[in-house]
């Protein structure tokens, strides 16, 4: 029998409480990881997983959640920076509020992520960080400038942070979802998603499950043990 190394290992999810950080965090404990997820809103329990309710957008209460992780199960190897917003809207229409929304949540969100488990990492020589981007990052999409713009930082931030961390054994990668089946992708009208479904090769939305099982492969330690600042597309080749 083979595995992916997964046992025992502590790893952090935030935006855990629904969609595709809920789809992670089940996932993740069937691998026999132990999981606390965080998120502004916890009414969903997933049996075997701690559950924190934390702001990705205030630093201190992101610290507050990793001090608690600490004390509850143990150091950290692994963390996924899943939690995400969108305020779509024409780039004339967008405003001020909506880009600083989409910002503190997606961008600054994802710093105060790492930044309470980093150095632990470093002091153990081992960690892996996967970073949920998009497709609209990678490729952009109309009506997302702002998301689009937040995503596509955040594959810089993983490019720039894996050559920092590469020397402390810590891994840190980037995942681009295409169009995946959670409450996010609902508010499109089903005429847009049709058409949508018509440029995607493999002729369907993605399933939460379908990135769940790409972060699993990334935080694994024997999987994916040599891949590092890399950005992995899934997205049933939409874009390639
Ligand atoms: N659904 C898609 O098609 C798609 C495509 C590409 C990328 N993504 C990305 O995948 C990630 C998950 O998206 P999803 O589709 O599951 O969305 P979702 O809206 O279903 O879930 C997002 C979760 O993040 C939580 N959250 C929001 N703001 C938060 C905050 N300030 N602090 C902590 N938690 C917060 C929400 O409460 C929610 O539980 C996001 O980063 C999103 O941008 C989604």
């Amino acid at each position: 029998m083979v595995s992916l190394g997964l046992e025992d290992k502590v790893i952090v999810v935030t935006g855990g409480n629904r969609g595709i950080g809920a789809e992670i965090v089940k996932l993740l404990t069937e691998l026999g990881a132990k999981v606390a997820y965080t998120d502004i809103k916890i009414d969903t329990a997933h049996s075997g997983a701690l559950a924190i309710a934390a702001d990705v957008t205030d630093l201190a209460s992101m610290k507050a959640a990793a001090a608690q992780i600490a004390e509850k199960l143990g150091p950290v190897y692994g963390v996924v920076a899943n939690a995400g917003i969108t305020r779509d809207n024409f780039f004339t229409k967008l405003t001020a509020e909506d880009w600083d929304a989409v910002i503190d949540v997606n961008l600054k969100g994802v710093n105060h992520t790492i930044a309470p488990f980093i150095e632990g990492m470093y002091e153990r020589g081992s960690g892996s960080i996967v970073c949920i981007s998009s497709i609209s990052g990678d490729r952009g999409n109309a009506g997302q400038t702002n998301y689009a713009a937040t995503k596509a930082a955040v594959i810089g931030l993983v490019k720039s942070l894996a050559r920092e961390t590469a020397r402390y054994g810590v891994r840190v990668n980037a995942i681009a979802p295409g169009f995946i089946n959670t409450e996010m992708t609902k508010a499109i009208p089903e005429k847009v998603k049709e058409k949508i479904v018509a440029e995607i090769p493999c002729r369907r939305f993605g399933e939460p499950e379908d990135i769940a099982w790409a972060v699993a492969f990334l935080l694994s330690p024997v999987a994916s043990n040599y891949i590092s600042g890399e950005v992995l597309r899934v997205n049933g080749a939409h874009h390639t």
